[in-house]
């Protein structure tokens, strides 16, 4: 692609639109013009992006006027207040939320495992949760030669994964509690300092919680297979940013750990960790900053007939949201998938 982008970024302030931009500062995606969106609260803000500082607006169902990409990552409610009103400026409006997700008419991508769904949008692409993408990308090259019949997933997810105020609020809460202060959990639902909960999200009839449906329902969605066995227990964890899980695989047929160590290898955006040595385990606290899901304790399963268990780590932030955005935009790019299609 030679021309360059008009850009909106809304939510351009918060925790993954900081990292989206910090993201750009790097990137060789073309932008004539960055416009940068968020509540009226920010109008003004100043944020520097490829060494120049650009003022924030307060993001308007008017604000997507010759906009080639909107990328929306605020909430839900403000992704469905405006992503339709950017469609109909134009806009291709990659979304950070999970307003869009499901819908059957709007493609859920991880592009190194589903970047052609990018060419049946209609206007609206959805990235997936951030516990969600990681998943995918470590399942994806297995179904390469085996049938993934089951799927059981326990997350650590951190605090960003919540947003810039749950950052905060494990700090000054770590800070409080050390100095005997209280700080009532505000920005997450318990005391994030020296605990963790297993509830991530609302609790649904089924006793899964709104985060845990999510990685199931879009695990199916992404791996095109919208029967397969999955179950998850997100928890949350103190760690500042990435997610960690421990996945169980069951398959078809037995998997040999070497093939399968192999075809992670192969799978761009994958890091395996543990090829010589065990003890080489990824871990939230190193990660920050990364763009690959890294790869580690990969075993086979002792209580699933042809499973693997193994431990990955990524950076919620960046694959998780901000990174996995920018490569949607590019998949658009590359497969001439700009124009709107008429929904
Ligand atoms: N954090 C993650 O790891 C992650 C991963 C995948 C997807 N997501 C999704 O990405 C979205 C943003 O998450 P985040 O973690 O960046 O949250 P955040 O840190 O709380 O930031 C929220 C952003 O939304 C803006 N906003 C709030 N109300 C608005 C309004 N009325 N109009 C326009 N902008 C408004 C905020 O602007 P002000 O600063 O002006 O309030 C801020 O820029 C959410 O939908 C989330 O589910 C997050």
């Amino acid at each position: 692609m030679s021309r360059e982008l008009n850009i909106a970024v809304v939510g351009a302030t918060g925790a993954v639109g900081r990292e989206f931009l910090g993201i750009l500062d790097d990137h060789s995606l073309p932008i004539s013009n960055l416009k940068l969106l968020a509540s009226r609260r920010s109008v003004g803000t100043k944020l520097s992006v490829r060494g120049q500082d650009i003022e924030v607006e307060e993001a308007k169902p008017n604000s997507f006027n010759n906009v080639d990409f909107a990328f929306i990552s605020a909430n839900s409610s403000i992704s469905r207040q405006l992503g339709p009103e950017a469609v109909k400026c134009g806009a291709v409006v990659i979304d950070d939320s999970s307003a869009f997700r499901m819908q059957t008419n709007v493609p859920l991508v991880v592009p190194e495992v589903n970047g052609s769904d990018v060419e049946w949008h209609q206007g609206i692409i959805s990235i997936p949760n951030c516990s969600t993408t990681p998943l995918v990308m470590a399942i994806h090259p297995l179904v390469q030669s085996n049938v993934v019949k089951r799927v059981i997933v326990n997350t650590y997810q951190s605090v960003s994964g919540a947003g810039g105020a749950a950052i905060n609020e494990l700090r000054e809460q770590s800070i409080a509690l050390i100095n005997n202060k209280e700080y009532p959990p505000e920005a997450l639902s318990q005391q994030i300092a020296f605990n963790l909960f297993p509830q991530i999200g609302n609790f649904l009839p089924s006793g899964y919680t709104d985060e845990e449906e999510k990685m199931i329902n879009e695990t199916r969605k992404i791996l095109h297979q919208e029967s397969l066995g999955v179950s998850a227990t997100c928890v949350r964890v103190p760690v500042y940013v990435c997610h960690s899980e421990s996945v169980h695989l069951e398959f078809e047929k037995p998997i040999d750990l070497n093939e399968a160590r192999d075809l992670l290898s192969q799978m761009p955006g994958v890091v395996v960790c543990d090829a010589d040595d065990p003890e080489n385990y990824p871990m939230p606290g190193e990660l920050a900053g990364t763009n690959d899901v890294y790869i580690g304790r990969i075993r086979q399963d002792r209580a699933l007939p042809n499973g693997i268990a193994m431990w990955l780590v990524s950076d919620n932030l960046r694959k998780g949201a901000a990174l996995n955005a920018i490569q949607i935009a590019e998949e658009v790019i590359n497969r001439n998938s700009l124009a709107v299609k008429a929904a």
